[in-house]
């Protein structure tokens, strides 16, 4: 309902929306409509109302919420289940986790920080809240464990990619970490569950520095 709401409020951009619109797009009651939106306010939404008008949607938090990362996103399958916590050990302990729970193919674990983040060679990985972007991704690829390294590789160019569309020149060092001006900036930790000719399940980890 919240991200129903959302979108409602997104699509509306400048323009205010009334209670009762909300109410009878979504076949509720416009008490229903008003406890979401408080909740929402609760969770960081700066929503403006207007007695007569209705709601409005100024800002959304700085947050890697699912329905903010979900907004715009246009994969077949990676990012259809986001799992989010306000912290965790690890990002890529759970998405094994919830790996051999049986979770889909494409889940997506997102943490704003980390208490035990993991780097390769049994190192730590320093992820503090609000410092950068920590997520793991569940693939089940249908092809041998041997090739899995492949998955690393294919990670790090996504995000050299990605960054490129922000302006910043990333540097590939292969295979697990990406540099910007000589520094690192993203580290890549791929994690796999795997019988001699099958893989269960591949876990990829991905910590972006931004604000480190
Ligand atoms: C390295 O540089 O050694 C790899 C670092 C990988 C860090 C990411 S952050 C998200 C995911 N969860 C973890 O515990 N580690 C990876």
């Amino acid at each position: 309902m919240r991200s129903s709401i959302l979108d409602l409020l997104r699509s509306a951009g400048a323009e205010y929306i009334s209670g009762e619109e909300i109410a009878s797009r979504l076949g509720v009651s416009r008490t229903a409509v008003w406890k979401h939106i408080r909740e929402l306010r609760e969770a960081g939404y700066d929503i403006v109302s207007h007695s007569r008008s209705g709601y409005s949607l100024r800002e959304a938090p700085d947050r890697l919420l699912p329905n903010e990362v979900q907004h715009g996103l246009m994969t077949k399958y990676i990012g259809k289940k986001i799992v989010y916590y306000e912290e965790i050990n690890s990002t890529n302990i759970e998405a094994k986790k919830l790996a051999a729970e049986g979770a889909p193919e494409g889940t997506v674990v997102v943490s704003e920080a980390q208490n035990t983040g993991r780097g390769r060679m049994e190192r730590g990985f320093f992820s503090p809240k609000g410092k950068g972007i920590w997520f793991s991704v569940i693939l089940r690829p249908d092809f041998l464990p041997q090739e899995a390294p492949k998955c690393t590789l294919l990670a790090a160019v996504s995000v050299a990619r990605a960054m490129k569309k922000f302006g910043l020149k990333a540097g590939i060092k292969w295979p697990n970490d990406i540099l910007y001006e000589g520094k690192k900036l993203v580290g890549i930790l791929t994690e796999m569950n795997a019988e001699m000719d099958r893989i269960n399940y591949i876990v990829i980890g991905t910590g972006i520095n931004v604000n480190i």
